[in-house]
């Protein structure tokens, strides 16, 4: 029988799913036919996505959530449970970023991002595992190139995706037995998201970025969508505990010596010392 991608029928929850890359990833399965649940901290966000998911002619829900709570996480994933039933695939990818270097950086505000990242990451493993298909379900966290490459002005991220990518690998070790498969995809330089914004401020940063992408583009959420629909289908059904770089080729050339562009950026955006 042809393998198909059509995930009618199939649960998709995307924790951190209202905009960006993301909401991309879950507007690739609402195209597929699924039911998809986003969640994030605004409900704003979460009615405007879920508005976006019905225009594609999904069905679709969404709720609050901060990942740092997980009795919150819990009560949201709990509701989805009980509408669309058993989740079929989960993506974990709410996250923060900055750029500050070590020197800079309060306890609190490497924290943050731990506790969002990688705290944040292991609570919706925690809260998805009992309400997933089994066997059958399909993971992924979304990590980043910071998880493996070492970044001027971003030791807060690497520390939390490095985590991230650990989750993953253990999880695979410990959920296989039980039919679910996990995996990270790290995506590249994705144009037009906060994460973009946040770290290539001006043009000639950009220009920088993409001049390191051996694909000579940038990502769009799409691609970083299409690349979760291969995994949580049939067609990666022996896929587990993989780090899937979706990059155009970026971390071949260390991203593009984009690490010291962000120790001066960090440099630059740091309150005045003395
Ligand atoms: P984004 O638009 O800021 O997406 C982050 C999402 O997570 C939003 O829906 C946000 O919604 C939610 N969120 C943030 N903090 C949260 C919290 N504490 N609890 C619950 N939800 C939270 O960022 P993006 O640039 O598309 O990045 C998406 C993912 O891709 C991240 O994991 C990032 O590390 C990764 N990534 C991005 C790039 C890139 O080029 N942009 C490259 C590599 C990796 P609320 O603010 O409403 O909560
Ligand atoms: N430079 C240095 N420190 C910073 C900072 C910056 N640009 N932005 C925040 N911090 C510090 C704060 O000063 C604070 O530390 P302090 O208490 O010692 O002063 C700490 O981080 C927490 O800040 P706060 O604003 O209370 O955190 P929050 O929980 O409201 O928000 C962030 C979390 C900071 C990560 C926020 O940027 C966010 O919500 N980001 C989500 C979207 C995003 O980053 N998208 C890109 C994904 S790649």
């Amino acid at each position: 029988m042809p393998i198909s991608l059509d995930f009618g029928e199939k649960v998709v929850v995307v924790v951190g799913g209202t905009s960006g890359i993301n909401c991309g990833i879950a507007e690739v399965f609402a195209a597929q036919g699924a039911k998809v649940a986003v969640a994030s901290r605004n409900q704003g966000k979460v009615d405007k996505t879920v508005n976006l998911l019905e225009d594609l002619g999904a069905e679709a829900m969404g709720f609050t959530a901060d990942v740092r709570e997980p009795e919150a996480l819990e009560a949201g994933l709990e509701a989805v449970h009980q509408r669309f039933g058993d989740f079929d695939v989960v993506v974990s990818g709410a996250a923060g970023n900055f750029p500050a270097l070590a020197n800079d950086l309060s306890c609190n505000g490497f924290k943050a991002v731990v506790d969002i990242d990688l705290l944040g990451t292991f609570h919706v493993m925690k809260a998805a595992f009992s309400r997933l298909r089994k066997p059958g379900a399909s993971v992924i966290n979304i990590s980043a190139p910071q998880a493996f490459l070492p970044m001027k002005g971003q030791i807060h991220v690497c520390a939390a995706k490095a985590g991230v990518d650990m989750i993953t690998r253990t999880l695979a070790l410990e959920w296989g037995s039980s039919g679910v498969r996990v995996n990270s995809i790290v995506p590249g330089p994705i144009d037009g998201t906060e994460g973009m914004a946040r770290l290539a401020t001006s043009d000639d940063a950009r220009r920088k970025a993409l001049d390191g992408v051996p694909l000579g583009r940038f990502g769009t959420p799409a691609d970083v969508g299409n690349a979760c629909l291969f995994l949580a289908s049939e067609l990666g059904s022996y896929i587990t505990g993989t780090v899937l770089l979706v990059d155009g080729g970026w971390a071949q050339t260390n991203c593009g010596g984009v690490s010291e562009y962000l120790g001066a950026l960090a440099a630059r955006q740091a309150p005045h010392r003395d």
